[in-house]
């Protein structure tokens, strides 16, 4: 992944804003630190900054075609790149092996179309001077982050950053850019949806069955996709279901990939170039896993669990609450947000995202989004019927952009690491929110996610070594940050309510009349995310999480304080 800025349509000369570009630009250097690019033409300038992951050597941006008429700037990865190369119908002169130089020469072809065929995460702003035309689109969930903004003072400029950081000092309107969307100068200031799934409607309740097999496919599928790179990668093991699956998947696949890649060196003598002329990716001969938590949580002795079943090399890091309760200042800048759930569970992540780059990974692979396709939170045991348990999962994966997938994205990339998401692809999006809602809901016999479960759990076929210890893979929900010690939690409550009296407190409607904190660390998060981003303008992208108080749920986001987790099944 990467940062990109653009400004289209400067109001003014470019080459004297070009300073000033740059300086914004570097604001978010942190998720591209490998190097740098900018170009202006005309009224507009464009500005990168580099991780780099496939097409190492070769990949600098912004990339240029042959006449310079086009030039592109992209955050993300198109795992099915080559076969997009293949496809094309004209010849094209590819100046990078980086797969991102595809959605240039597609555009050629096809114009803006170019989106819907592709597969992967990605943030992107095409530029082509000939029309004076600027495209900006975002992947189907938004698991690369993106905003846009305007300055009152400069009517028909419109900038586009992947960090609002890069934006709140210029800009006066800011708002994210939403997940699915395309935007089109030509269209004016709305940019409209691309991504239309056949699941997008909640009124349609889908009735397919489980296919155990398919869905189990489906994953590992997702997963191998993911495994693209040239650099060290390695996997996020929290302890919970999710990563571990993914964690477990990851193993046989890149197994699959070293044996496959070892056959292909014999049979053409060795040399570091496939077909496609890309250079060999790296294979960790042992997949590296990474966990983190209070010394003695639940959660690393999981983790721990599924490392010895998988043989992975495993880091386990633990942190101090001092040590996290320093960060949290540092967790809003990067983050970007005051939401009370994303704060506490990206702090551990934001640490160990740290940790993992001083090892040198610089891509991980992570669970993220199966509790919302899944419905695997423990309050959708409350859901009264199939219909709203399903409306439910849908709103939870449109929403993911403002929590899990931002967490993911920020406090990873604030080190320069990505993360890859497999649950959120698109094709096994496709095929999981289109099961019967009645086979996913959780009931007093079925526990959340069974689906998921069932379909590793591979007991009934003896000849198959198994996928997870039964002992994780029936594991019962523990959120991120309740299962990384609930000594986190309660001293973020006891530190915040020290330090806002009661009398600040009482007046926290007047500092905030909108979106007002209702508990004093609400409160703490919400100062300081004013102390960095004080413009009125930056608040306009958070977005709070809400419990479903219609289905009895609390106040408090944490999974803990959730009435299931004792009782064992319901929220009410
Ligand atoms: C990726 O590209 C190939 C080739 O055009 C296409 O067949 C495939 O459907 C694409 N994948 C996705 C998930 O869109």
């Amino acid at each position: 992944m990467c940062g990109i800025f653009a400004v289209y349509n400067y109001q003014g000369d470019v080459e004297d804003f070009r300073q000033h570009a740059l300086y914004l630009s570097k604001k978010i250097r942190h998720r591209g630190p490998d190097w740098s690019g900018c170009y202006t033409t005309g009224n507009h300038i464009i500005a990168h900054e580099r991780l780099a992951i496939v097409g190492v050597d070769t990949g600098a941006q912004p990339i240029t075609n042959d006449d310079k008429t086009l030039v592109l700037c992209v955050n993300g990865e198109i795992y099915n790149h080559s076969q997009l190369r293949k496809n094309l119908k004209r010849k094209h002169h590819f100046k990078t092996h980086s797969d991102c130089e595809i959605i240039m020469h597609m555009y050629e072809e096809m114009g803006i179309d170019l989106v819907q065929h592709l597969d992967g995460i990605f943030s992107f702003v095409l530029l082509d001077t000939k029309r004076n035309r600027i495209i900006a689109a975002r992947d189907p969930i938004g698991v690369t982050t993106l905003y846009y903004g305007w300055n009152s003072h400069m009517p028909g400029a419109v900038y586009f950053a992947s960090e609002l950081k890069a934006l709140n000092e210029d800009c006066d309107k800011i708002l994210t850019f939403p997940p699915g969307h395309v935007y089109d100068s030509d269209n004016g200031n709305e940019p409209t949806r691309w991504f239309n799934p056949s699941w997008w409607d909640p009124e349609r309740i889908p009735r397919t069955p489980i296919d155990y097999k398919q869905l189990r496919q489906a994953l590992e599928a997702s997963v191998r996709k993911r495994l693209m790179a040239e650099v060290p990668y390695g996997v996020l093991l929290s302890g919970g279901l999710d990563s571990s699956l993914i964690a477990s998947i990851a193993v046989r696949e890149a197994r699959a990939l070293a044996e496959q890649n070892g056959n292909k060196k014999k049979d053409s003598g060795g040399g570091d170039e496939d077909e496609d002329g890309l250079s060999t990716p790296w294979l960790p001969h042992q997949l590296h896993s990474f966990s983190i938590g209070l010394p003695g949580s639940p959660d690393l002795a999981a983790a721990r669990e599924v490392s010895e079943h998988l043989g992975t090399t495993h880091h386990e890091f633990t942190f101090t609450i001092q040590e996290a309760l320093d960060a949290v200042f540092d967790v809003i800048y990067h983050l970007e947000t005051y939401d009370v759930t994303t704060v506490r569970a990206s702090t551990p992540m934001y640490l160990l995202a740290r940790k993992i780059k001083a090892i040198g990974v610089k891509m991980v692979l992570s669970g993220e989004g199966a509790d919302e396709c899944f419905g695997g939170y423990l309050y959708f045991h409350a859901a009264p019927d199939d219909a709203a348990f399903h409306a439910e999962t849908i709103s939870r994966v449109k929403n993911l952009h403002y929590a899990d997938c931002l967490r993911a994205n920020k406090s990873t990339m604030a080190w320069g690491l990505e993360a890859r998401v497999p649950f959120l692809d698109k094709e096994l999006l496709e095929l999981v929110m289109n099961i019967d809602p009645s086979d996913k809901r959780p009931t007093s016999q079925y526990m959340e996610k069974y689906i998921l479960r069932k379909a590793f759990d591979t007991s009934d076929e003896p000849y198959t070594t198994p996928y997870l210890p039964d002992s994780i893979l029936w594991r019962q929900k523990e959120q991120f940050s309740d299962g990384v010690g609930y000594s986190w939690i309660d001293t973020l409550k006891q530190i915040s309510s020290d330090k806002i009296s009661d009398e600040e407190f009482k007046r926290a409607a007047e500092r905030w009349p909108k979106d007002t904190p209702t508990t004093k660390e609400a409160y703490m998060y919400r100062a300081m995310f004013e102390d960095w981003f004080p413009q009125e303008a930056c608040t306009a992208s958070v977005v709070r999480w809400v419990p479903r108080a219609d289905w009895g749920c609390p106040e408090d986001p944490s999974g803990r304080a959730q009435k299931a987790h004792e009782a064992g099944y319901a929220c009410a």
